[in-house]
């Protein structure tokens, strides 16, 4: 519980709000589609924060992926995208949001979460170590930009190994 805020699941009257945010905040941006589809598929894993006043201040949107091992199929929560407005940082809303996307895709059974982050990009990367993620590798040249990202991922089922992680998205990294 932050004072002020209030974490809450998205719904469909948010999404210029989001859209807002994302593109202030982020060059990722993606297509309203993308937002309402990720919500239609995974409602439980798109999470929104409000201020006193009912302002949307920040949002975090996710999916759940299969991915395939020699012996194994993976269920994978991926954090599609994540932000906070500026002015509003550094209260524990990122880590908050977060917290309950990660209820969200545990409820629909991921074995781990993983998400791709700038390599520049440390305010991001200290909050997910904060929360336990580990750096699996580089992705060379992954944005638009030139610039690579850092695959980080955690494991939620207990007993998962790391090299199963490894196996299911180690293609995709150097290191
Ligand atoms: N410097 C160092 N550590 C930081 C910083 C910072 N500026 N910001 C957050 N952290 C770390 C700290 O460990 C912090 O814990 P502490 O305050 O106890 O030290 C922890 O993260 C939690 O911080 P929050 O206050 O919960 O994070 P905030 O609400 O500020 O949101 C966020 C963090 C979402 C990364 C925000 O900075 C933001 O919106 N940035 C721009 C958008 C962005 O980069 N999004 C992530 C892209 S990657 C992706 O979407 C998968
Ligand atoms: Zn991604």
């Amino acid at each position: 519980m932050i004072p002020g805020y209030r974490i809450r699941p998205f719904k469909p009257e948010d999404l210029e709000a989001v859209e807002r945010i994302n593109r202030v905040f982020l060059p990722e941006n993606y297509p309203s589609y993308f937002f309402m589809e990720n919500y239609r598929r995974f409602p439980r894993s798109f999470f929104v924060a409000e201020d006193e006043n009912g302002n949307v201040v920040g949002y975090v949107m996710c999916r759940v992926e299969s991915h395939y091992t020699k012996r194994d199929t993976l269920i994978l929560g991926h954090v599609l995208s994540i932000a906070v407005s500026k002015e509003h940082r550094r209260k524990g809303i990122g880590e908050a949001l977060m917290l309950k996307a990660e209820e969200g895709l545990i409820s629909y059974y991921s074995d781990a979460i993983y998400l791709e982050v700038r390599v520049s990009n440390e305010p991001a990367i200290r909050l997910y170590e904060k929360l336990g993620y580990k750096k699996l590798g580089i992705i060379p040249f992954y944005y638009a930009d030139g610039e690579d990202a850092f695959l980080m991922y955690k494991i939620v089922r207990e007993g998962l190994d790391d090299s199963l992680v490894y196996q299911a998205l180690g293609n995709r990294v150097i290191r």
